[in-house]
C-alpha cells in the first residue's frame, strides 16, 4: 500500500538535523555512490542549484582545490566555502552559457541539473517545460564537460522522455536511469546519469 504524502518525511527530518538546505541533498549523495562520477579536486557545475542542497554535498566531495559552481533563477545563499561560486542565472536566457563561463571557464568533470519548472498541474505542459530545461542542461553539459565527463539530470518520466534519453545515449558511453531512495514515493521523477562523454 502506498503511504500518504508526508512533507516532513524521514529525509526532510534528516536534512534539518544535518544542516542541509534541502532533502534533495540525499538524492545527489545517493547518486554519487556510483563510482567515478566525481572526486576530490575536480570541477562540478550544478544547474538549478537553489537553495543549495546538492551544492553542499558536491562542494564537500570536490573539497578545497576543487571547484563547485551553482546557478539558479533564484539567489543561492553562500555555502561559506571559497571554492564554491554561485550566480543568479536563467538557463533559458541567451547569455546563460557566457554567464556560467564567467564563473569558471571549465571544463567540468560533472554537470548536474535538478532544474524543475514551476508546475501548473497540467501533466503535458509540466512535462514539456521540464524537458525544455533538461534539453538546455544537456546543451550546457555538451559545451562545458571534459571528454569522459559525466552528466546527471532530473527528468520526469513520460512525454518525450525516451527521445531525450536516446539523445543522451548518442553522446555518452552509458546512460542509466536512477531513482534514488530519497525520491518521494508518489513522484514520477528520476535521474538520467550519463558517463563517458564523447567530447
Ligand atoms: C528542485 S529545485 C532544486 C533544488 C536543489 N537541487 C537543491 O538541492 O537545493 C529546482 C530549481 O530549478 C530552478 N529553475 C527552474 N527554472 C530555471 C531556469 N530557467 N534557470 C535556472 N534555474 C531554474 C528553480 O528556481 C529551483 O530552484
Amino acid at each position: 500500500m502506498t503511504k500518504p504524502y508526508d512533507p516532513k518525511d524521514f529525509y526532510y527530518r534528516q536534512a534539518k538535523k544535518q544542516g542541509l538546505r534541502a532533502r534533495s541533498a540525499f538524492k545527489i549523495d545517493q547518486i554519487l555512490r556510483r563510482p567515478g562520477l566525481l572526486g576530490r579536486g575536480q570541477a562540478v557545475l550544478d544547474l538549478g542549484a537553489a537553495p543549495g542542497g546538492f551544492l553542499q554535498i558536491l562542494a564537500d566531495v570536490v573539497g578545497e582545490g576543487g571547484v563547485a559552481v551553482g546557478v539558479d533563477l533564484e539567489p543561492i545563499r553562500s555555502v561559506g566555502k571559497p571554492w564554491v561560486r554561485t550566480a543568479t542565472v536563467d538557463l533559458l536566457a541567451p547569455d546563460a552559457l557566457d554567464r556560467i563561463r564567467a564563473l569558471h571557464p571549465g571544463p567540468y568533470d560533472l554537470v548536474t541539473s535538478d532544474m524543475a519548472p514551476k508546475t501548473i498541474g497540467v501533466k503535458v505542459t509540466d512535462e514539456a517545460r521540464s524537458l525544455e530545461l533538461c534539453a538546455m542542461a544537456f546543451r550546457v553539459a555538451e559545451a562545458l564537460l571534459r571528454p569522459r565527463g559525466a552528466f546527471v539530470t532530473k527528468v520526469f518520466m513520460g512525454g518525450d522522455f525516451p527521445v531525450f534519453r536516446r539523445s543522451l545515449q548518442a553522446r555518452f558511453d552509458r546512460v542509466d536511469v536512477v531513482r534514488p531512495a530519497a525520491t518521494r514515493e508518489h513522484s514520477y521523477e528520476c535521474y538520467l546519469v550519463g558517463t563517458g562523454f564523447g567530447g
